[in-house]
């Protein structure tokens, strides 16, 4: 069936070789990984930590992360081998394009929509937990209709949304140094909770480290976890389950390094530095995050940490509100790029699906003056807006990991395929112990993804069944049909 028709490796880079598509090839591995951290360490770590720590997995919440991180780890093993293959922009859309088909790269590009689009207004509520937290601690205090932790629409939100969408619209590039800079910010900042958190540590409040079992309110009907529900497990919060549970929230936090994969077509030595950025960004990324929620579960009871902005609280909370109001900055200057970066993946991943024609060509115009593909931005920009007024927080970050698991389970066996349909190509970097290795990236993305509630696996499958019925009405039949050296495996 020509559902299934893959797109040639070869084509791929083809693609990208044309002069009017051609990118420029500046970045260094070093610049990956600083791009890396900077899309990485987001409202996970900033947010997710407090509101996970209290609700889901008490100070173990430092396990959760550890588990998380060892499941991206995998899985960025195979993102590095493919990187380092097919180095073009587009990342597991372009994969599954070059492995699997037409059909599941589309499926893929629309999930893809999923981490990206989503993540973004994720990221833009936490900035404004941030936002308000720091308003709050000069003196201003914002209504809590609309910012805090529950408001009817989150203003500074949908604000922050609109301006970096017009950023990207006017086409103002942020020059690596700016980003260098923000990146070195947001990094002090982490530093700072780190090392000033550590005065501040309780031994009291790491007892009981694994919080006993409870039923809560939080994990009941819908918001079970679908492995609760699917071995008849009577829904709890906290204990060893808890802390599972709370691995596929804080998942959100590791999101990222697959976006320094769509810098493939950017970079000076793509089969070398690929793979580097991606595994050296989640790396440090990893050892942050273990010894923040170590520090922060310390200092604060994990009962009472803020879910909206935990962080600067804590400080607060243990008497140092200056503190607290230089991680806010910090915070909010960090949660800016991380926008930024996942609406302009978001952007790119769509572009490259407008170009082979499985959405409206037209809408990847690129604007005269500005040069960028304003339409798009400006369509992305509305959505993303929207989402970040309205849906609450922990359910929306839920999505976006369900969504970009599922990307990881099928990079994951594409590598396995592409090794097997075309051992021929170079790969300049090779995941160890293939196939064992991706096996055990889907089994664990899969086991993640089980930890989430119900509510999610409802929310992806329509999601998903929406795009597969749009694919049928308009992709299958507008695509570019004409790709020779393609081939066809079904
Ligand atoms: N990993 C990014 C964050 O935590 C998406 O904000």
């Amino acid at each position: 069936m020509d559902i299934f028709r893959t797109k040639s490796v070869e084509q791929s880079i083809r693609d990208t070789e044309a002069p009017e598509h051609q990118l420029r090839k500046r970045l260094t591995a070093t610049d990956l990984t600083v791009f890396g951290i900077g899309v990485i360490v987001g409202t996970g770590i900033f947010v997710l930590t407090g509101q996970v720590a209290k609700e889901v997995a008490g100070p173990a919440v430092a396990i959760s992360f550890i588990i998380a991180g060892i499941v991206c780890g995998l899985a960025a093993l195979c993102y590095a081998e493919f990187a380092s293959t097919i180095p073009v922009a587009g990342s597991a859309y372009t994969f599954s394009f070059a492995t699997l088909g037409e059909f599941p790269a589309w499926v893929i590009g629309w999930d893809l929509i999923l981490e990206l689009a989503l993540a973004a207004a994720v990221v833009s509520v936490g900035w404004s937990g941030y936002f308000a937290s720091m308003l709050a601690s000069i003196g201003i205090p914002l209504p809590s209709a609309i910012a805090g932790e529950d408001p009817v629409v989150n203003v500074p939100a949908v604000l922050i949304v609109a301006i970096l969408t017009a950023i990207l619209i006017a086409g103002i590039k942020l020059s690596s140094r700016v980003n260098l800079i923000l990146v070195i910010t947001k990094i002090a900042v982490v530093l700072l909770v780190i090392i000033a958190g550590l005065f501040f540590i309780k031994a009291a409040n790491y007892t009981p480290f694994i919080p006993e079992a409870v039923a809560t309110p939080r994990v009941e009907g819908l918001r079970a976890p679908l492995f609760q529900v699917l071995f008849g497990i009577a829904p709890v919060a906290f204990g060893v389950i808890g802390i599972v549970s709370a691995a596929a929230i804080v998942f959100f936090a590791f999101i990222g390094f697959d976006i320094v994969a769509t810098a493939a077509e950017e970079t000076i030595r793509p089969q070398r530095d690929v793979p580097r950025g991606i595994l050296g960004s989640l790396a440090i990324c990893t050892l942050l995050y273990v010894a923040v929620s170590i520090v922060v579960v310390g200092m604060q009871r994990y009962s009472e940490l803020s879910t909206a902005a935990p962080l600067s609280e804590a400080f607060t909370s243990v008497g140092h509100p200056w503190l607290a109001t230089i991680i806010s900055v910090g915070a909010i200057a960090g949660l800016t790029t991380v926008v930024l970066v996942l609406l302009l993946g978001q952007t790119r991943v769509l572009f490259a699906m407008c170009r082979d024609g499985l959405l409206p060509r037209p809408l990847a115009k690129v604007h005269p003056r500005f040069g960028t593909p304003a339409r798009l931005t400006l369509v992305i920009g509305v959505v993303t807006m929207a989402l970040a007024g309205f849906v609450s927080f922990g359910e929306l970050a839920e999505l976006v990991n369900i969504g970009t698991l599922f990307a990881f389970v099928v990079v994951s066996i594409g590598v396995i395929i592409l090794r097997r349909t075309r051992p021929d190509l170079p790969r300049a970097f090779r995941a160890p112990l293939v196939p064992v290795l991706p096996i055990l990236s889907v089994l664990a993305c899969l086991y993640l993804m089980l930890n989430l509630p119900v509510q999610t696996w409802v929310r992806f499958l329509i999601w998903m069944l929406i795009g597969i019925v749009l694919y049928f009405v308009y992709g299958y039949r507008h695509s570019r049909k004409v790709m020779p050296e393609s081939k066809t495996y079904s």
